[in-house]
Parts: C-alpha cells; sequence; structure tokens
C-alpha cells in the first residue's frame, strides 16, 4: 500500500554564490518522510546535513544560496515556491526548526517561562496561570527537572542540553502536534520526548 508522505524532498541541490564563484553544497539529494515517522539524514561534516534542513524551511542565505533543481512538498504545497508570507505561516504552524546551538536560538533578556509564553499567547491565546500552568506541564514532558524554578531561568542559567529541550518544549508549544526539524542528534536522554513529538 502506498502512502503519501508528509514531507518529500526530490532532487534537491543547493548551490552558494560567492565572489563570483558558485559551489554545489547538495547535488540532487530526495528523501521522504510519513507522517509520524522519524527521518535522520547521516553524513560526514560539510556533507550538507544543516543546509538540506534549512532548505525545508528557506532559512538560506537566499539569493546568495539558490536550488539549481529540486522541489520539496509539503503536505501537497511546494515550499520552494512559496513567497515568505506563505513560508512564515509554516514556520509558525507545521514545521519548525531546533538549531544546533539552542543558545543563538533563545533570547537571552527573556527568561524560559517569556519565551514559551509568546508562543502559548500567540498560537494558544493562553495567558497568565494557564500558559503558566502548561509551560510547566511542557517542560515536564521534555524532561526538565523541577520546572516551577525553570521559569525564572534566563538560557544561560540553563545547561546546552536543558537549553535543547526548551527549543523543543517550543516546537510542542504551538501544538505542531511535533513536525520538526532537528539539526544535530538529540542525546538518547531526549529520545522519548523526541518520539513522543515526533506524532503527527
Ligand atoms: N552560507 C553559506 N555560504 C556558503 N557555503 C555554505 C554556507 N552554508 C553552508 N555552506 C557550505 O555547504 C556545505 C554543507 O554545509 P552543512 O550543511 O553545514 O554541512 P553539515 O553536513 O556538516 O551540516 C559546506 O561545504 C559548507 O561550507
Ligand atoms: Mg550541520
Amino acid at each position: 500500500m502506498t502512502t503519501t508522505p508528509l514531507l518529500s524532498v526530490r532532487d534537491l541541490s543547493i548551490c552558494f554564490r560567492q565572489g563570483g564563484r558558485e559551489t554545489l553544497a547538495v547535488d540532487r539529494v530526495s528523501f521522504d518522510v510519513a507522517k509520524g515517522e522519524t527521518v535522520a539524514l547521516v553524513g560526514e561534516s560539510g556533507s550538507g546535513k544543516s543546509v538540506t534542513a534549512l532548505s525545508i524551511l528557506k532559512l538560506l542565505p537566499y539569493p546568495a544560496a539558490s536550488h539549481p533543481s529540486g522541489t520539496i512538498t509539503f503536505k501537497g504545497q511546494e515550499l520552494l515556491r512559496m513567497s515568505e508570507r506563505q513560508m512564515r505561516r509554516v514556520r509558525g504552524d507545521d514545521i519548525t526548526i531546533v538549531f544546533q546551538e539552542p543558545m543563538t536560538s533563545l533570547n537571552p533578556l527573556h527568561t524560559i517561562e517569556k519565551q514559551i509564553g509568546e508562543i502559548l499567547l500567540l498560537h494558544r491565546g493562553l495567558t497568565g496561570s494557564a500558559a503558566r500552568k502548561r509551560i510547566v506541564e511542557m517542560l515536564t514532558q521534555v524532561g526538565i527537572h523541577d520546572p516551577q524554578t525553570r521559569l525564572k531561568s534566563y538560557p544561560h542559567q540553563l545547561s546546552g542540553g536543558q537549553r535543547q529541550r526548551v527549543m523543543i518544549a517550543m516546537a510542542l508549544a504551538n501544538e505542531l502536534g511535533g513536525r520538526f526539524v532537528g539539526d544535530q542528534q538529540i542525546r538518547r536522554s531526549t529520545s522519548r520526548c523526541r518520539r513522543r513529538s515526533s506524532r503527527c
């Protein structure tokens, strides 16, 4: 039985133009991700894993970056042809990315409560104690110990692993149902929440 994949990357190429020179970083990669499936891209350093992940969210430095070939289809929509405005909606509601270095993705000036709270407000309309309750639940879900205390923590007060877990909680906060592209492996201790969040 064949089922339509949730995400389908076909013949994707990625080219970077720098100082009049063009470098083909990725040469016609294809893969599918089915509903509920976790797919890992494995390859040596510099082989194009990160830029492939970034292409799915169109987060490469265009127009220096370009796609000489390929399509990226998500739920039947061709992402590479979408406008920036349409992509913002996909990034907010459908697909998100957990960056390799979460310190650069979290705002150093805001507490964990505020950062997750903003997403809950934007996507769920939750505020006050209802939002705080949900944030504590989500921090618990991703394996953060003593979540009540962590609400008031700033990113620099957390370990790298805890920051990555906060990023996963933020991905869950908009009730994505967990379609996210993780750059760099998440440690095994986090695999429970990764499995949980890969439901679609
Ligand atoms: N912004 C950029 N400009 C030019 N080249 C880039 C840029 N980002 C990545 N590259 C190149 O693309 C190739 C793939 O990089 P990357 O996807 O980061 O590899 P990895 O598989 O280690 O994640 C590398 O040769 C890298 O130098
Ligand atoms: Mg990488």
